[in-house]
């Protein structure tokens, strides 16, 4: 049986759309507006969160393994990143400078914005019109987490700059990964802090909770993953995820 997504599709309960707003001056971001509805293309679209160590790139590459054994085609790609600019924007926002000014807040936004844009315009637009599955280490979720709960620049400003700016492309489906920050710690250590990653415990609890926000603020498109415990084990949490979400079925890896 083809996958509903497949069909152009993704399988929800029809009725969580009968009061979405239909007039233009009635549409807000509202999630159901946002989930899955984002794109209007074949694909699929599917992004992983969380804070870093929480092993959400391992689960990505393990999926997309599973997925390639299931013969989808699929295109994986990170933020901030995945095109020649996004490589060189990435290099500028991640660098520890020596003894220069500190990077605005803002400034850091709209160069996590402005890779974005390169990169769903070279590379996940085109993918999702020829009806691929695209896979992305963060993406508009962690602008939200980072900058406008992290950085304290507000929701509100960082949603509707980066709807602009992707012409309102969102994900059909984020997983967020959660993992005490024991769990974190221990994954992180002996790897160099780069300059996000060296910003104080205050930062990342706002980002954390930021997280948790927008997991409780958008059910429809957000699903919390449970990140600790064995890298099988969280798989499956995953596929389980997909399941429920996307009606795809995939096997287990644990057993
Ligand atoms: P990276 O080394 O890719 O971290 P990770 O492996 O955890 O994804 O660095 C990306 C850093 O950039 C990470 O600390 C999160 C941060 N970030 C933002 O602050 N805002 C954003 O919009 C994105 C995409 C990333």
């Amino acid at each position: 049986m083809r996958p509903a997504w497949d069909e152009g599709v993704v399988q929800k309960d029809p009725s969580l759309f009968a009061d979405v707003p239909t007039s233009p001056e009635d549409i807000e971001l509202d999630d159901r507006l946002m989930a899955g509805l984002g794109h209007g293309c074949r694909g699929l679209f599917i992004t992983f969160e969380g804070l870093d160590g929480t092993g959400k790139s391992t689960q990505m590459e393990l999926l997309a393994e599973r997925l390639r054994a299931a013969g989808h085609s699929l295109v994986t790609t990170r933020e901030p990143g995945g095109t020649a600019l996004g490589e060189a924007v990435r290099e500028a926002l991640l660098a520890k400078g020596e003894g220069e000014h500190e990077m605005d807040p803002k400034a850091e936004a709209f160069l996590y914005t402005a890779a974005r844009v390169q990169l769903v315009e070279e590379v996940i637009r085109p993918a999702l019109e020829a009806g691929e599955i695209v896979l992305c280490d963060r993406y508009i979720d962690s602008s939200l987490a980072y900058q406008g709960y992290g950085r304290e620049l507000g929701y509100e400003n960082i949603i509707s700059m980066n709807m602009w700016a992707v012409d309102g492309l969102l994900p059909d489906l984020t997983l967020v990964m959660l993992a005490p920050e024991a769990v974190r710690r221990r994954r992180l250590s002996g790897a160099e802090a780069d300059r996000l990653e060296s910003s104080g415990d205050d930062f990342f609890r706002r980002v954390e909770d930021g997280y948790r926000r927008l997991v409780a603020d958008h059910p429809y498109r957000i699903r919390a993953v449970d990140a600790g415990g064995d890298v099988h084990e969280v798989g499956d949490r995953v596929l389980e995820v997909l399941r429920e979400e996307l009606d795809l079925d995939l096997a287990p890896q644990s057993r």
